[in-house]
């Protein structure tokens, strides 16, 4: 996690090129995110941006949408002068990623801002199909180099399977040397995910009991409400497992689950996860029902509104069964974890939005309360929300005021944010770390390559099987099979907070 004091930045003048200006990720995160800081006065005056995609428009249209997209998505209209001053950042550059006369105008355009940059950020948020081809093009074009000054930013899934991800990992070393990748998961950007290190590290009354002695099992499960937002293209490619759970959810896994490092710097954190994602038990080729589960939404409600099934979206190729929901169990064998299930879980179109990571301690031994109305003592939990709640709640027995022994629960909330306080948004500091050359959020590829590791076995055997899948209503919890991966008929899915 970063270690860097963001209240005084180290910033450079720099070009910052968007390739897939048009998609989705830039109208969802990248533009909110570029704005907030433009808003915050966090980009430096002769920043430049060129946003570049197929679609052919002018740089004057480009805005147009640019301030359609940015009216939609922000919680209050954007400030006219804001708006402005972000807008005339921009270029757009129409073209085809293979064509070389594409690079050739943005070199172009780059030369026409003067010498005053020190640094070029090419910025990768496109099909994962077209990366090869737009690396390659890179370096023809002189982009590459080896003095750092050009850094690329590759969003996830970095691959698409474990040999993909090292072709791409190849490829990319062939032109650009590590210092200059930037291999970005979002999830790392969040303050509450970061949160968790301070969690576990910074209480003393946390460390002790969080192994296989007290905690009986992990869920960690990121649930949302909405659907595939016009992304069937990528989507019903990549399916819920290679978009969520190779990558956030394993990180989110791996940082609950490591050993403390020896010191808060990026490369001891990094080694840290990398030892729990190679301890997690290779799922056996002929088990993979035991430890994988997959379904698709059918049609169903959001909040009331009727909305349809997956298969019925725009760009779903008939009969897909490309799973938008997955849940998994895994065993991590080591001496901290060995035996205590982690499950994890997440879908498109469930009942609502929600992260979080549900731990649950082990019974306590209930002799204590043999003659009493106690009967069925429910274990503790403590949940660590992300989003949308920022808290992390501990459930206590206490017992109820009145002359007998009842017991209720209590929770203690240790809320992320006081009311007033504003943090910022993972792109946000992601987006400023890369302009100021800080990688300690960014993903190192061992990291990637033993997260897909740990799910090829399930993604081999999905791909066998491409006749049938188990279908859940939307805005349902998912299909109840899903259960199935439980080891014991005490544990449930935890729903809520
Ligand atoms: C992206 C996935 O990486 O993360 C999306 O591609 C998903 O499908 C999104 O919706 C979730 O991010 P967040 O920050 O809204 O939890």
């Amino acid at each position: 996690m970063s270690t860097n004091n963001k209240a005084s930045p180290n910033k450079s003048h720099c070009h910052f090129i968007i390739f897939g200006a048009t998609g989705n990720l830039v109208s969802e995160k990248l533009l909110p995110a570029l704005y907030e800081l433009d808003a915050t006065g966090q980009l430096e005056p002769a920043l430049r941006f060129v946003a570049f995609a197929r679609r052919e428009m002018s740089t004057a249209q480009w805005v147009e949408s640019m301030q359609e997209m940015l009216a939609k998505k922000l919680p209050q209209p954007p400030a006219p002068a804001i708006l402005e001053q972000l807008c005339a950042r921009f270029d757009y550059v129409a073209g085809d990623y293979t064509s070389p006369a594409a690079y050739a105008e943005i070199k172009t355009l780059l030369g026409r801002t003067g010498d005053n940059c020190d640094s070029t950020v090419f910025y990768l948020a496109i099909p994962p199909n077209d990366f090869h081809e737009v690396i390659t093009q890179l370096h023809n074009a002189g982009f590459s180099g080896v003095d750092n000054r050009h850094r690329i930013v590759v969003e996830k899934p970095f691959g698409e399977d474990i040999d993909s991800a090292r072709r791409l990992n190849t490829h990319l070393h062939k032109y650009f040397s590590e210092e200059q990748i930037y291999r970005i998961d979002h999830y790392l950007g969040k303050e509450t995910v970061q949160n968790l290190l301070v969690f576990r590290f910074a209480n003393t009354l946390i460390e002790p009991i969080w192994n296989r002695n007290y905690i009986d099992h992990v869920q960690i499960t990121v649930a949302e409400n909405h659907g595939i937002e016009g992304r069937a293209g990528y989507y019903d490619h990549a399916g819920a497992l290679r978009d969520m759970l190779q990558n956030h959810m394993m990180q989110l896994l791996s940082v609950v689950a490591m050993e403390p490092p020896a010191i808060l710097d990026a490369d001891a954190l990094r080694d840290e996860k990398v030892k729990v994602l190679r301890s997690i038990r290779p799922i056996p080729k002929r088990g993979v029902n035991n430890f994988a589960f997959r379904a698709q939404y059918a049609a169903g409600h959001i909040d009331r509104a009727a909305v349809p099934a997956y298969s019925a979206e725009d760009g779903v190729a008939e009969n897909s069964t490309t799973e938008t929901f997955v849940a998994a169990k895994f065993y991590i064998d080591n001496w901290r974890w060995s035996g205590v299930p982690f499950y994890l879980r997440t879908g498109k179109r469930l009942a609502h939005k929600m992260s979080q990571i549900s731990i649950c301690f082990r019974h306590p031994p209930k002799q204590l309360f043999r003659e009493t109305p106690v009967e069925n003592l429910d274990p503790n939990w403590a949940i660590l929300s992300l989003q949308p709640h920022e808290a992390m709640h501990l459930e206590l027995h206490t017992k109820q005021p009145g002359l007998g022994m009842d017991i209720r629960t209590t929770k203690l909330v240790a809320s992320y944010r006081k009311e007033n306080e504003k943090g910022s948004d993972a792109y946000e500091t992601l987006l400023l770390d890369i302009m100021e050359g800080d990688r300690s959020l960014f993903i190192r590829f061992d990291e990637v390559e033993w997260s897909w590791r740990v799910v090829d076995p399930i993604l081999r055997h999905w791909s066998l099987d491409t006749e049938f899948i188990h279908t859940y209503p939307a805005g349902s919890w998912g299909p109840d099979e899903a259960a199935r991966l439980f080891d014991s008929e005490s544990h449930t899915w935890r729903n809520h907070l």
